[in-house]
Order: structure tokens, then C-alpha cells, then sequence
């Protein structure tokens, strides 16, 4: 081709044009895009001349018309030009190639992108991200993790609220906005939190955020410096902790017990931590409630080494068993704790509105790092969450969903209790809208897990949210979007899929938490797995 170049003639037209009459692109479509290429790739040069429109027409045996079109559209674009009496010429000015340098026309290439990105961005495919695998014709969401009862949005007073925001709509409501959130948001999520969840603060401490996820993003880039350790719970939700883990922090699994994280274990195996990642109120994914001495002492343990607490309170608010219980927030006065607050469970995970809950020092920098990330979410949104909350809307939701999901996790312990063979053991959780169902020793969790999606049924095993711990295998089922009366099916159809792995025996007798040993070490993440 170079040899030829950049005569472009008629015996060159066949090497650089094939047109296909089958094909679904218009044949000047086709001759545009080959013309085109070979512009890009260097085989035509700036200031080739072109055949004719009547001798490139003839040789590829199309009508005049569609070689016109297509240079029609090379010449709009600047690639060609055309000059009465000169011809049509590729553009002179077109010299997007180093001089030279003939490339092969870009194919879509499989795989990871080979363009270097950092190596902490790196690190992000280490992380496990949980996600169940989506299953062939699905029972209703059974039993996808962290999904809300979607069919129970408040669609019209959603749309009522935001229909009214958008019709009176200010001229700096459109402009940009506070980066720290919308003031009436504030103020309601300050005195909603306060009410409900004892957290102790006002609106000046409130930063809205792009759900949890952007609250661990921003606090990792606030707080942590890279080399720095970070206790995290085991298990655990690392999928919420990749910004964390990003940042260069090492994370330190620390076991769970039946009063929550092992403090003695963090202390003695990572003193000089300089936070923790806490899900105090109904750990995730064991469902353990953090016990006031535990509490007290994690606190005390922060305090004097001037540590900081993040604490992500993701689904507290439906507790059923007694008033929700204090935050943790609340029991430390707003010194070291960092609340964690998010919509995505008690209104549904695509609004992407969260709320960090900061001690006062740390506002100011907070917000301003805030401004160089995403600047703020959308503020119509925010206003309409607002009107939500203050009108009243908010709680009766609440109150709605707590009873709902009370209602939906009953059906599933007696769907499972139930079960043939009892093959299931479950303990009951007080809040939230997942449980641990318990599997046979020796089972295998993600074998286990496949078979169940082509039944029908989503699930994710306990062991995708383990780090180091070891413990009794089992499934972590969310029934947050599974109607009651579907319960049992799903659960049949997750007894088949027992059946086809073989899986036989009876469980242990139901642990509260994994009382598994977690060997010493910071962990990196780990290879994310189908789970
Ligand atoms: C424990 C925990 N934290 C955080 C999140 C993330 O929630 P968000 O949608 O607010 O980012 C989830 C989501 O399932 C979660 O389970």
C-alpha cells in the first residue's frame, strides 16, 4: 500500500472499498466509513487525489448519487475537499497520523483497557464487590441484598412534591448549589435523626451526599492517610469500603462476636488504627447489635487515640423488636463519631442521596473537599427529599415499610423453618431486611449460590463478605422486595437447588455470629468472586 499511496486509482479502488449489498449500512454509509478509515490509518494521505464520483461509481457498481453522498459527507466533515477543475482531494490540513505512520483501523479490543491507571485505582478490582447473580425468571426480588420494597416507592407524592419543585423553581436553585446540601434537607435530616435515632447535632454538621457510598469516598479522602490502618468488620461489606481501601488505608478484619466488633482482638492486633468502619446498630451481614459495654469501650478506645468512628447506621430504622436504638453518634456527643446515613434503603438506592453526620471541626474541610469531587447532588432532588421528610411523608413511610418488612421477614423464618428436612437453621433478626440462614457444615456456599439463580432465586454466601474469619457456611437472604406470599416458593425453589448440589445433613445450631478466629494481618481485598 505505501508503494501505491498516494495515487489513489482505479486499480487501488477494490484494496481500499468492499462494499456489501447485504449489509444492513447504506452502501454511502459504507463507502463514507471505509474512505474514512483509511483517511485515519494513513493510508490515504493528505493531498491524495481521488477517482471521480462517475469512475468510483462505476467501479464499485453503485449509482453516482451514493459516491456523492458519501463525499458530501467527508467534505462537511473536513476530511476531503473538493475544488471545480482540481478534484477531490484528501483535506491537506487532515494530518491527525504522526507523518508516516500507517495504523491498523481501531478494533474493539476484549479485556481490561491497557491505558495505565494508577495503582490504587488498580486495587478497586481487587475489592469483592457482593452482587448476587442475577437469576433466570426471578421470584419477585428473592432475595437480592440491600433492595427495598420498590413496588412500595411513593411514586405519586414523589411526583406531586416534585412536580411543584420543578414549576416554582428559582433561578439559583438551577444555578449551582451549597456543596454541604441544601439547608432545608439539613435542617429536616438534623431534626429527623434527632427524633428517631438519637443523634445529636444540628444542620451546620450535615453534608449531603451521593449515598453511603459517597459519604466512605469523601471520608476517605478527608481523613485517611495512605499507609494508615483502618479496623473493618469480618465479614463485612467491602463493597462499600473500596474508596477506603483505595486511599492506601490498610484494613485490619477484625471478627464479630455476639456484642459486636472484637475490641480486644483490634486492640491487640492493630493499636494504632486510626479508624474503624462500624455497622453498630445491626451489623452487616451477621444482623449483631453492638452491646452498650462494647459501645462505651469503642468510644473510649477512640478517644484517647484520637481515632475516628464511621458509623454507617444503613438500615437502622427499621428495627422491630423496640424503639430503634441510639446511635452511636449520639452516645459520643458528636467528638469522634462520623455517622453514615443513606435513603437508599428506606426510600430506594437510585435517589443516590446520603448524609454525613460530622463532628464540627471537620466541617470545613469537608465541605471543601466536597467541592472538588461532585460539587453537590442534584438540589431539585434535595428539596423534594426535604418536603418529603417535613411534610410528614417520611415517617409514615417508615412506619409503613417497618411493618411490611416485620411481615416479610416472618413469612421467610416460616417458609424456612418449614422447609423439608429442616435443613435451615435461622435466627430471627430484630431490624433490617436480611438474615443469615444457616447452611449444613462442609456446604458449598457458591456452588450452591449458581444453582440457586438458574431456580430462580438470587442469594449471595456469607462468605463473599469474609475476609479473613472463618465460620459456619450460609446464605445471606435479602427479603426486603419478596412479597410474603412468595416466600415460600422461593424458598422451595431454593431447596431444589440443595437438592441438585447434594447438599444433606442439618446445620449447626444457629450461631449469633460467626465465632470464627480471624488470623492477624491488614488485608488488601480480595479477588472479586462470583459468590
Ligand atoms: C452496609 C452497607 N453500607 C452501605 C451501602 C451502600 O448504600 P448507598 O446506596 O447509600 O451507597 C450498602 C448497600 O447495600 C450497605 O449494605
Amino acid at each position: 500500500l505505501e508503494a501505491i499511496m498516494p495515487r489513489f486509482t482505479r486499480s487501488t479502488i477494490p484494496v481500499l472499498l468492499r462494499l456489501d449489498a447485504r449489509a444492513r449500512e447504506p452502501l454511502f454509509r459504507q463507502i463514507d466509513t471505509q474512505l474514512r478509515e483509511a483517511m485515519l490509518s494513513g493510508r490515504l494521505r493528505p493531498g491524495t487525489a481521488l477517482p471521480s464520483t462517475r469512475l468510483l461509481a462505476a467501479e464499485l457498481g453503485v449509482s453516482r448519487n451514493t459516491v456523492r453522498q458519501a463525499f458530501d459527507q467527508l467534505i462537511a466533515e473536513g476530511f476531503i475537499e473538493s475544488e471545480i477543475g482540481a478534484g477531490t482531494r484528501v483535506a491537506a490540513g487532515f494530518a491527525l497520523q504522526q507523518p508516516g505512520a500507517v495504523r491498523e483501523p481501531t478494533r474493539p479490543r476484549r479485556g481490561p483497557p491497557r491505558a495505565p491507571v494508577s495503582r490504587l485505582t488498580r486495587r478497586l478490582a481487587e475489592v469483592k464487590l457482593p452482587q448476587s447473580p442475577r437469576a433466570a425468571r426471578p421470584i419477585d426480588g428473592a432475595f437480592r441484598l440491600g433492595l427495598p420494597a420498590l413496588d412500595r416507592f411513593p411514586v405519586e407524592t414523589w411526583a406531586r412534591l416534585a412536580g411543584r419543585r420543578w414549576r416554582r423553581a428559582t433561578a439559583s436553585q438551577l444555578d449551582y448549589g451549597d456543596p454541604q446540601g441544601e439547608r432545608i434537607l439539613r435542617e429536616a435530616l438534623a431534626a429527623h435523626l434527632g427524633r428517631t435515632r438519637g443523634v445529636s447535632c444540628d444542620a451546620d454538621q450535615v453534608l449531603v451526599v451521593s449515598g453511603s457510598q459517597g459519604a466512605l469516598d469523601l471520608i476517605a479522602r478527608v481523613l485517611l492517610e495512605p499507609g494508615s490502618k483502618a479496623w473493618v468488620e469480618d465479614p463485612g461489606y467491602y463493597g462499600a469500603l473500596g474508596p477506603v481501601l483505595t486511599s492506601g488505608t490498610r484494613m485490619v478484619p477484625v471478627p464479630i462476636d455476639d456484642e459486636g466488633l472484637d475490641l480486644a482482638y483490634a486492640r491487640r492486633v492493630a493499636p494504632d488504627a486510626r479508624a474503624v468502619f462500624v455497622t453498630p446498630s445491626h451489623q452487616f451481614p451477621l444482623g449483631v447489635t453492638m452491646s452498650l459495654g462494647r459501645r462505651l469501650e469503642l468510644l473510649e478506645w477512640a478517644g484517647r487515640g484520637d481515632a475516628w468512628v464511621v458509623e454507617d447506621d444503613y438500615d437502622s430504622e427499621f428495627r422491630y423488636d423496640a424503639r430503634p436504638l441510639t446511635a452511636l453518634q449520639g452516645l459520643d456527643g458528636g467528638q469522634r463519631v462520623i455517622y453514615v446515613g443513606t435513603l437508599s434503603k428506606t426510600l430506594c438506592p437510585s435517589l443516590r442521596i446520603g448524609y454525613i453526620v460530622l463532628p464540627r471541626p471537620l466541617v470545613e474541610s469537608f465541605v471543601r473537599a466536597r467541592r472538588f469531587v461532585d460539587t453537590h447532588p442534584p438540589t431539585i432532588h434535595q428539596l423534594v427529599a426535604a418536603d418529603f421528610i417535613t411534610e410528614g411523608h417520611y415517617g409514615r413511610h417508615l412506619r409503613r415499610m417497618r411493618s411490611l418488612y416485620r411481615e416479610r421477614q416472618d413469612a421467610l423464618v416460616r417458609a424456612l423453618r418449614s422447609a423439608r428436612g429442616s435443613r435451615w437453621r435461622v435466627s430471627p433478626s430484630g431490624a433490617g431486611m436480611h438474615l443469615v440462614a444457616w447452611l449444613p457444615p462442609g456446604a458449598d456456599e457458591a456452588q450452591l449460590v449458581d444453582t440457586a439463580a438458574r431456580e430462580g432465586v438470587s442469594a449471595l454466601g456469607l462468605a463473599m463478605f469474609r475476609s479473613r474469619s472463618t465460620g459456619p457456611p450460609g446464605l445471606v437472604l435479602g427479603y426486603g422486595s419478596v412479597r410474603a406470599s412468595r416466600m415460600a416458593d422461593a424458598i422451595e425453589a431454593l431447596d431444589r437447588a440443595m437438592d441438585a448440589c447434594g447438599i444433606t445433613g442439618v446445620p449447626d445450631a444457629a450461631p449469633r455470629a460467626a465465632r470464627g478466629r480471624s488470623r492477624t494481618g491488614a488485608v488488601r481485598g480480595r479477588r472479586t468472586r462470583k459468590g
